[in-house]
């Protein structure tokens, strides 16, 4: 990707040699390995994205983005998520409203944040609603998919050589601006192409070019990534391969099978294919990495058709890579409560990972450390930022209640924490000495190993009765990070943790120093230093040391997240 990513810079640069100032090009955003993990690299050092998606047409008004803007600072964002409207951008073909680029890069840079734009173009949410008035309007020049019943809908053709050039005209466009009016400045650092896309209504689209297509053989590419990648595809897709005898060539449904797996199989390529060539043509201007985002699907979906078929579902992910080269990663979409069982799916088989829509309540906030802290991930951003009330619960609260105090939001303080362990949390990614666990409601406690030793996070309990402390509006979760052989940084919410020693030698844990405190510009500020009632778990001393505990620990209250530096010492 790296590599990728330079050789586009100097297309770039050779493009323009105005505007790639010397050092210019190297800066430009771009994807790099850090041992196990790839990180975003931003004015040449790595980037953890803290990021807010607006709501779909927030940018599309400066009137309404005006307060907006202060509050994403205040909440300790560092990069907004926004969308790009195709329409608004192109209202007329081959006019450009580039003002309205320049607009929001200007409101994002007075707040010193980046920006992520979302490329509204044919699709989003599977649908074609963001295309211009004039491409919607003439669809025999647009085509459009047509479902089972002969009936057409607003989902432009993933077919149509002119629905792609007119899509690739216009995102070409865009980038050319965005590399003559940010390549020095490095305001945007991402792009993700179209949104949610795949067909809703049916498994495949029935229209006659499409029935077309789905007769002919499969693409000589995506048998060869087959073949090529055979002992490290996905199993879905490995299992559907297999069971239609591993065929090397033939129609959709010799190779994938009868049913809507083949169909959506078929889907799933259209749809990379077309947006790879969107991608590339908007590489070759400006060379940010691309992701696509992913509607996950829900429990209640009987099959491809209820949820967009075609979309980057895990089980399809090895159809994308192969189809849709350009494209650097995949990202989901989680508001689904088993977050850490969908980021899992996704940070596999080199797909890095990024969680561009989630909720931003205080389940929101686990669900950022435990994706950043356990699954190497390139940043978190919940939905519906520039809404507050989305931000306290998972449900919109009324505006008759007032804005809260965007500083209190959990959000705000899971976020202000994030952000000063940000550049020891980089240091830490990929390389076994960072980790993060959050706690479900059914689950009392969870260990890992970080370091030398394994930690056990578990809910508060009562420290006489031992009963678990219940905090429903406070999640228990943290993020762990060894920092030296006996020593770690612990960012945690409403939580117990204690440590056992994972090598050889005496084999209890004691707790040396612990301050509580915070990182300012990166250096360690001690606040208290926490001894007594502070980490005392468990008066009965004997049943702790048959078990090899020390019955101290480290708690953290549930009131947001905190920080905590520790110093561990061994005795037998
Ligand atoms: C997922 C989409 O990607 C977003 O643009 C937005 O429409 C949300 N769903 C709404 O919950």
């Amino acid at each position: 990707m790296e590599f990728r990513a330079a050789a586009c810079c100097l297309v770039v640069c050779l493009a323009s040699l105005v505007s790639c100032a010397p050092g210019a090009a190297q800066t430009i955003a771009h994807l790099e390995k850090h041992g196990a993990a790839t990180q975003l690299v931003v004015d040449g050092k790595p980037f953890l994205v803290l990021g807010g998606e607006l709501t779909n047409t927030a940018s599309s008004s400066q009137e309404y983005m005006k307060p907006v803007w202060p509050r994403l600072a205040q909440m300790h964002l560092n990069t907004v998520l926004t969308g790009m409207s195709w329409a608004q951008f192109e209202p007329e073909e081959g006019k450009y409203d580039f003002a309205l680029v320049d607009n929001l890069l200007a409101g994002a840079r007075q707040q010193n944040l980046k920006i992520i734009f979302l490329w509204f173009g044919s699709w989003k949410n599977g649908l074609s609603s963001f295309a211009p008035a004039w491409v919607k309007a003439d669809q025999k020049r647009f085509p459009r998919a047509q479902l089972g019943s002969g009936r057409s809908i607003e989902v432009l053709s993933t077919l149509s050589d002119e629905n792609l050039r007119a899509d690739t005209k216009a995102y070409v466009a865009f980038m050319h601006h965005l590399r003559e009016v940010d390549a020095d400045k490095h305001t945007v650092i991402m792009i993700q192409v179209e949104n949610e896309v795949g067909i809703l209504g049916d498994s495949r689209d029935r229209s006659d070019t499409a029935n077309a297509a789905f007769a002919r053989p499969v693409p000589k590419q995506l048998v060869e990534y087959l073949q090529s990648h055979k002992a490290d595809l996905r199993s879905e897709l490995k299992v559907l391969w297999d069971a239609a005898g591993d065929k090397t060539s033939g129609t959709w449904t010799q190779v994938f099978g009868e049913g809507t797996a083949a169909d959506e199989a078929f889907m799933a390529w259209n749809y990379a294919h077309y947006m790879d060539q969107v991608t590339k043509a908007g590489k070759t201007e400006y060379p940010v990495p691309v992701f696509t985002n992913t509607w996950v699907v829900q429990p209640e979906d009987r099959g491809p058709g209820d949820y967009p078929s075609g979309c980057p579902e895990p089980h399809v992910l090895d159809i994308w890579r192969a189809g849709a080269p350009n494209i650097d990663f995949n990202a989901p979409d989680i508001y689904l409560p088993n977050f850490t069982e969908w980021v899992k799916r996704f940070h596999q088989h080199g797909n890095p990972l990024f969680v561009p829509e989630s909720r931003g309540d205080a389940a929101g906030v686990a669900n950022a450390f435990y994706a950043i802290g356990q699954q190497d991930s390139i940043g978190y951003s919940p939905f519906a930022i520039d809404v507050t009330g989305r931000l306290q619960s998972a449900e919109p609260r009324p505006v008759a209640a007032g804005p809260p105090d965007a500083q209190a939001l959990p959000l705000s303080k899971g976020y202000a924490v994030l952000a000063q362990l940000a550049p020891l949390i980089l240091e830490h990614q990929g390389t076994h000495t960072i980790g993060a666990v959050v706690l479900d409601a059914g689950t009392d406690r969870s260990s890992l190993r970080v370091g030398d030793y394994t930690i056990t996070v578990g809910k508060p309990h009562d420290r006489r009765s031992g009963t678990v402390i219940t905090t429903p509006q406070s999640p228990t979760y943290a993020l762990i990070i060894a920092t030296g052989p006996n020593d770690y940084v612990i960012a945690a919410n409403s939580t117990e943790i204690t440590f056992s020693p994972s090598t050889p030698g005496a084999p209890v844990a004691g707790l040396a120093l612990i301050q509580a405190g915070s990182f300012v510009d990166g250096a360690w500020v001690p606040g208290r230093w926490l001894n007594g009632d502070d980490v005392l778990l468990n008066y009965k001393l004997a049943e702790a040391a048959a078990t090899n505990q020390s019955g101290s620990g480290l708690r953290f209250a549930p009131d947001g997240p905190s920080i905590q530096k520790l110093k561990l010492y061994r005795y037998q």
